[in-house]
């Protein structure tokens, strides 16, 4: 007799009743469909991919680049990746044993914590925060663990982080990601410096998603790893430098004995990334058109904050500054309370501006709006003009 649907249906993954529904694509599915609406929903380059990046997955394709790719990426990448770390942040990788290509900073993710992961282990995520790592997480069976940093400017400081593990002594490893979506604030060479102290001590594996290192403002980034190198995996990748989201470009770099699982794993899931945009992305990492793109964007960006950050902060909204990537973390005026789903919903609806509900990113963020300014100016002065109409129309 065939199985009935039903039947079927229990016999899915069982982690999979463990995910919160995908929040915030709903959200954003939703609220498109109203007539006119502004979205600051995106988080994503609004910038096309530069010409040189262009050329060179273009010259890969006319040169027949249509192979299974080394498992962990080209030489030629590796090693651009290996030399954009050291320029960049002081960090000196093995291209043979300590880098890997993976398909964006997203399989990553899911590289590095399966490798480390068995059912019921304890993964330390720091809130408001990007939801994928809940969700691998869960899917994995590991249990996620939320610090929620919302009293302490969205920053991790040791006292909490020792506070977390005398209650989670077992925890396996800690997710940082810094520059942060949702907040775009970042943390200090010192502030990083004193977290990597604390956690030296520890056996702790630290996944750092450092995806937005080259998007920060003032300063410059520390990478956690320039301190506890033999326990960090960093994630980072072109998309959000080099506006390369859809090439799928990300690498992991870390220790040899971890990288070793790591790519087993990576290879398990996809054999290898495309070699065309492998190609672009050894021009992203290791010519001046690419260093010189990254930096033009970055302008850009940076006046956008500006402008969003004064407007918004004028409207009576309380922001932490967003020291980098492309987010604005917004806490609603006193007189909307904390609801942050109805003033996100309300203002697509009635001032047809869409921004996403700060409690799709985990404890910590109720209450809170998160304004993507990886859009044109003008939309962000058309949404300006439009939130602070609602906001003053609501009594
Ligand atoms: C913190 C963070 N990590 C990872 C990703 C995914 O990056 P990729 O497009 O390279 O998979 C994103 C994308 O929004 C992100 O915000």
């Amino acid at each position: 007799m065939p199985a009935t649907k039903k039947e079927l249906l229990s016999r899915l993954n069982k982690n999979f009743a463990r995910l919160s529904p995908g929040g915030i694509r709903a959200f954003d599915y939703q609220v498109s469909a109203i007539p006119g609406i502004v979205k600051l929903t995106l988080g994503e380059p609004d910038f096309n991919v530069p010409d040189a990046m262009k050329q060179a997955a273009i010259d890969s394709i006319n040169a027949n680049d249509s192979h299974y790719a080394p498992g962990t990426g080209t030489v030629a990448l590796r090693k651009a990746i290996a030399h954009f770390m050291s320029d960049r942040y002081g960090l000196t990788y093995d291209p043979d044993s300590e880098i890997a290509v993976t398909v964006g900073a997203t399989e990553g993710i899911y590289a590095s914590l399966s490798a480390i992961i068995n059912p019921g282990d304890e993964i330390l995520i720091t809130t408001p925060t990007f939801p994928l790592y809940m969700a691998v997480t869960n899917i994995l069976g590991g249990n996620p663990v939320e610090i929620d940093t919302s009293k302490t400017d969205f920053i991790l400081t040791p006292e909490t982080l020792k506070a977390v593990l005398a209650s989670h002594p077992n925890a396996k490893g800690i997710i940082l990601n810094y520059p942060s979506n949702p907040t775009g604030v970042t943390y200090t060479h010192d502030q990083v410096q004193a977290l990597a102290a604390a956690i030296k001590d520890t056996n702790l594996v630290v996944i750092a998603d450092e995806i937005y290192s080259e998007l920060v403002y003032e300063g410059q980034h520390t990478s956690i790893a320039e301190f506890i190198p033999e326990q960090t995996l960093i994630l980072n990748g072109a998309s959000k430098s080099h506006a390369m989201t859809g090439y799928r470009i990300g690498f992991i770099a870390g220790p040899a004995d971890l990288m070793k699982s790591v790519s087993a794993i990576h290879a398990m899931m996809v054999t290898a990334a495309s070699d065309p945009a492998m190609a672009a992305a050894v021009a992203a990492f290791n010519t001046e058109d690419g260093r010189q793109a990254t930096l033009e964007m970055k302008a850009a960006y940076r006046e956008r904050r500006d402008f969003l950050l004064g407007a918004l902060r004028k409207m009576g909204f309380e922001i932490t500054s967003p020291n980098g990537a492309f987010y604005v973390f917004a806490k609603l005026p006193a007189k909307f309370g904390d609801d942050d789903v109805k003033f996100a919903t309300d203002l697509a609806n009635n001032g047809q501006v869409a921004v996403i509900p700060g409690s799709f990113f985990g404890a910590g963020g109720k209450g809170y709006l998160r304004i993507s300014y990886a859009t044109s100016m003008d939309n962000i002065k058309t949404a300006v003009n439009r939130i602070a109409n609602f906001v003053e129309e609501a009594d």
